[in-house]
């Protein structure tokens, strides 16, 4: 702990590391929408139930409004900005654009690193799953059918040249 009663951490977001001081009850999502400024990580409940707030944490999908920021120092934390790479989308950011799965997008970032959990542990994953896996994200748009399609589409190979959808 510093002499200011915070506590000294670092933040390792997007692969490269931020030190931070922040009060032990900080939670990840407000050290990264409010220290770091990354905003694409959305708060909608604040308290575990909509997934808005997902990031990846050691490649596994965690609700950051649930997990301390102290808790995530010197974990490997990506946010929705860490997914494109070399000015390119991610293919699977190219594939919710290309099957119209983001209409307001507060969901979409919570989607999209679900997804890429998903994905990466569970290349062939079926509608189903992919379903199931995504259950803890609500869309208050209704785009759950073109979201599984658009997640479909990068197994299936057909957005991961950048894609013509
Ligand atoms: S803001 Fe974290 S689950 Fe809703
Ligand atoms: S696109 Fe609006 S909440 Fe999902």
């Amino acid at each position: 702990m510093l002499a200011s009663g915070l506590n000294g951490i670092t933040l390792r977001v997007n692969g490269r590391d931020h030190e931070l001081a922040v009060a032990a009850n900080v939670t990840l999502l407000e050290a990264l929408r409010e220290n770091l400024g990354l905003t694409g990580t959305k708060e909608g409940c604040g308290h575990g139930d909509c997934g808005a707030c997902i990031v990846l944490m050691d490649g596994h999908a965690v609700n950051a409004c649930l997990v301390l920021a102290v808790d995530a120092s010197g974990r490997d934390i990506v946010t929705i900005e860490g997914l494109a790479e070399g000015g390119q989308l991610h293919p699977l950011q190219q594939a919710f654009l290309d099957k119209g799965a983001v209409q307001c997008g507060f969901c979409s970032s919570g989607m999209m690193l679900s997804a890429k959990a998903l994905l990466d542990a569970n290349p062939d994953a079926d509608a189903e799953l992919i379903r199931r896996e995504l259950s803890g994200v609500l869309c208050r748009c209704g785009t759950y059918p073109r979201v599984i399609e658009a997640v479909l589409s990068v197994e299936n190979g057909i957005n991961r040249s950048g894609g013509e959808g």
